[in-house]
């Protein structure tokens, strides 16, 4: 399989979004963590928009029973939405059978990119272990053989967070295939994962996101975040739409 691994949504081209291949989208602060939290607790669905705009209209045409907004810009809960972009807060109490517009500054941004690909899976240090199933089994399966990671990053920026997400996926992909071939950013994704692998939290804590967060009273979302499968759902983007797939689709035939 050919692994290569986008560090921000810019370099991606057009012609990488081809039928053949699977895309995995990562914004592991915090907007995929936020989906795999939100569908963990029953969500029936998020909707992921780029724009404040489009999510008020998607709000607008949906029944009152079952819409939820939700989203940041600059880390914070916009004016008017019933959620901000915290792990913590789509609990089922609130979350359960409700479908979540969701739009952030960038996670939802890059959830839009790659739209012809076969397969879309968002993946997050919470769902980590049914994501790396999930590729193996779309190459074995279905003889998808391009995979395609892309960070979300910050603002055009490179984001370590996503970065050693895309590593710690592409490190036990390594240990299950064979025949991994990788571009360069897939290979410094999973160099700074086992360079940091035994101190992750900690040394996440130290990079320019999770500081802003920390300032802004968020430490524990950094803390679920880097908690290895505490969400184990497999979202799917199907359409416009992200839902948790039946787990039944990795077993073995
Ligand atoms: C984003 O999409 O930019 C993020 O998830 C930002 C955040 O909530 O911290």
């Amino acid at each position: 399989m050919k692994i290569k691994t986008y560090l921000t949504p810019k370099m991606i081209n057009n012609l990488e979004s081809k039928s053949d291949s699977i895309f995995v989208y990562i914004d592991v602060l915090r907007a995929s963590t936020s989906v795999c939290s939100a569908l963990y607790f029953g969500a029936r669905e998020v909707i992921p928009v780029e724009t404040m705009e489009k999510a008020l209209d998607i709000y607008k045409n949906l029944s009152s029973d079952i819409r939820l907004l939700a989203g940041e810009r600059n880390g914070e809960k916009p004016m008017g939405f019933n959620l901000g972009n915290s792990p913590v807060e789509f609990n089922e109490d609130i979350v359960k059978d409700k479908s979540i517009i969701l739009t952030t500054t960038n996670g939802t941004i890059a959830f839009n990119l790659g739209k012809k690909a076969k397969f879309r899976v968002i993946a997050s240090f919470t769902n980590l272990s049914l994501v790396v199933s999930y590729i193996y089994n779309v190459a074995i399966k279905d003889k998808i053989y391009h995979c395609n990671i892309i960070c979300a990053g910050n603002q055009g920026h490179f984001a370590y967070e996503d970065s050693l997400c895309a590593g710690a996926i592409i490190d036990k992909l390594n240990t299950l295939m064979n025949d991994i071939e990788l571009n360069d950013a897939s290979r410094l994704s999973m160099e700074i994962y086992n360079l940091h692998n035994n101190d992750l939290l900690h040394f996440v804590k130290s990079t320019e996101h999770a500081k802003i967060l920390i300032e802004k009273g968020f430490e524990k979302d950094i803390d679920d975040a880097f908690t290895f499968d505490k969400f184990p759902v497999l979202p799917l983007i199907e359409g416009n739409n992200i839902k948790t797939a039946n787990l039944d689709i990795l077993q073995d035939d």
